[in-house]
């Protein structure tokens, strides 16, 4: 199955909110515009569709995975993974030696899928999604450069 990752085009940004609103219910890239974080949006590309996407943002301190999203029927082709081993890439060549993420203790496929590319649990926040719903802040050491 070919599929391409590469950064986001300007034209591409209502189908990247539009994905990110099908599949996770909210637009990472949408609320990141309103930050002053320095952000890039990854996509994988099948035949000009976009078929998953990964926002990432980072400041002086901190470089971060915001959200990973492979459409459905795209799901086990190691589109996620691609996807996070380029985030990873980029926090390399932009010389940071880490990338950090927050993602929901309860979904248990991401987790995996992190762990499975090298993240660790730094830490859990408690009720970081609302009362009950707690996040795994997971690190990823990366090669600064
Ligand atoms: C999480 C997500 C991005 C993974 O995308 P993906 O393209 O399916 O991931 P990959 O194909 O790279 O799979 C990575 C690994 O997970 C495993 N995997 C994939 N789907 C799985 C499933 N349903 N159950 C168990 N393992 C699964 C794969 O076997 C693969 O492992 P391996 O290569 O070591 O065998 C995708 O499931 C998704 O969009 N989920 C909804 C959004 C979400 O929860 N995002 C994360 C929080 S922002």
């Amino acid at each position: 199955m070919e599929f391409e990752i590469r950064e986001m085009s300007d034209e591409e940004v209502e189908d990247v909110i539009h994905l990110e609103y099908d599949i996770l219910g909210y637009s990472a890239f949408a609320q990141l515009s309103m930050t002053d974080y320095k952000k890039k949006v990854l996509v994988a590309v099948n035949n000009d569709e976009i078929v998953g996407v990964a926002v990432l943002y980072w400041n002086d301190e901190i470089f971060c995975l915001g959200s990973v999203a492979v459409k459905e029927e795209w799901r086990g082709k190691g589109i996620g993974k691609s996807l996070i081993r380029k985030a990873a890439e980029m926090a390399s060549q932009l010389g940071y030696d880490s990338i950090m993420l927050e993602v929901n203790t309860a979904n248990s496929i991401a987790v995996e899928i992190y762990r499975r590319v090298g993240f660790r649990i730094a830490e859990i926040i408690k009720h970081y999604y609302g009362i009950g719903k707690h996040a795994y802040r997971m690190m990823l050491q990366v090669q600064g450069s």
